[in-house]
């Protein structure tokens, strides 16, 4: 019986969706405490393949799928997360200062298109309550208690601090919690704080990444620095955005984030009008963000330094998986997809995956990253 879709899923679906996602995180937060009930779920949903293992940035990787950044904003929930299968976590957004994010409702299901439209607003508690939280329970890297898969932590900027104050938010969260990232996002994709998105053009994007790359250096040296885009910049746009991110030492890219598009949708176009101003994600996604993904991919191949990147954006089965790793990505993150398909999933796009492998005859996962490129 799939618990998920008989019981779990009817149960979240009844209330408003930002209530279901409290519970989850409640959840989530109370089976963190529980050693025994993570190892647990591990053996459920545990996923041994060697042909799925990769080494990026010096860290160990069992299987590409992690969880994208927006679900655990708070960091509460990484080793239960972990043992439902995902083989990195991504933690956040979190911004400088503490803040409540937009006014509710401020997430919304699209059910019939499996899709998701938030405008949360990086709503968090701020860098220096995750910091302690985190130093509650882990090691900074390269200490003993360290999380049970890579941590990526995420970081926006404060909605009160303009833009051309924004390095000094980002610094914040750097000093603070740099120390406990085994990767370290910029992310300047989101729609929803007024302006972000601003910060992705070459001239803003080019003083900002390399101010952040200088503090990350002083607070972290072997963290590495990725930088997460929208699927909305133009050609032009994700050609600078790259160009920039290698010229300013960043260790990869993660394509892509929400879009502020509405196109490919079954909802009827009032209901989803009804919802507002947000960023979509899920099924309806998927294309958008591998064309970006592909395209962010050919540029790196043509460029001085040959970085990895993070495939996000509509994958909910290993062939949107597959589709990822073959359009460039080292490893590929969900979200949407969790919410409709349940924890399950992961196990089920790994075994996919390695299924994938020997329809093709290959060997090792690394052999299939960008070979529809
Ligand atoms: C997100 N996403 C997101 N991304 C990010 O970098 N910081 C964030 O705080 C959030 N918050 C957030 C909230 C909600 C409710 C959703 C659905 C998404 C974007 C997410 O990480 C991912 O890039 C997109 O959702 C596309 O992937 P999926 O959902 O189609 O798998």
């Amino acid at each position: 019986m799939d618990f998920y879709r008989t019981v779990l899923r009817p149960s979240l679906f009844a209330l408003p969706a930002e209530r279901a996602h409290d519970l989850t995180m409640w959840g989530l937060s109370l089976a963190s405490h529980s050693p025994s009930l993570c190892a647990w779920l591990a053996g459920q949903h545990a996923v041994a393949d060697p042909r799925l293992v990769q080494t990026v940035w010096g860290r160990t990787f069992r299987a590409p799928v992690g969880l994208a950044a927006g679900l655990d904003k708070e960091g509460v929930g990484i080793e239960p997360l972990a043992a439902c299968g995902f083989s990195h976590v991504e933690i956040g957004t979190v911004t400088g200062q503490a803040q409540p994010g937009n006014p509710r409702p401020r997430l919304f299901r699209l059910k019939t298109d499996e899709a998701i439209i938030n405008r949360m607003g990086f709503n968090n508690h701020g860098a220096a309550a995750m910091a302690a939280r985190l130093a509650s329970r882990y090691d900074v890297v390269g200490g003993r208690r360290r999380p049970s898969v890579p941590l990526g932590i995420n970081l926006g900027k404060s909605k009160v601090v303009d833009n051309e104050a924004a390095l000094g938010d980002y610094e914040i969260s750097i000093a603070a919690l740099a120390r406990y990232a085994d990767y370290l996002v910029i992310n300047v994709s989101s729609p929803n704080t007024p302006g972000l998105r601003d910060l992705q053009a070459e001239a803003a994007l080019r003083p900002l990444l390399a101010g952040v790359r200088r503090a990350v250096d002083a607070a972290a040296p072997t963290c590495p620095l990725l930088v997460k885009i929208a699927p909305d910049l133009s050609e032009a746009g994700i050609d600078g955005a790259v160009d920039v991110a290698l010229e300013t030492g960043c260790d990869g890219i993660i394509a892509t984030n929400t879009t502020i598009g509405r196109s490919g949708l079954r909802e009827s176009a009032a209901r989803v009008a009804s919802f507002g101003a947000g960023g979509l994600s899920g099924r309806p996604e998927r294309a958008l963000a591998t064309q970006v993904l592909a395209r962010v991919a050919r540029r790196i191949a043509a460029g001085p330094k040959k970085i990895p990147v993070i495939g996000v954006g509509g994958v909910d089965s290993a062939d949107a998986a597959w589709e990822k790793i073959c359009h460039g990505a080292t490893l590929v993150q969900v979200y949407s997809a969790l919410i409709y398909h349940g924890p399950d999933l992961i196990a089920r796009i790994h075994r996919g995956l390695g299924d994938h492998l020997k329809r093709t005859g290959l060997a090792h996962l690394g052999a299939a990253i960008g070979r529809d490129l």
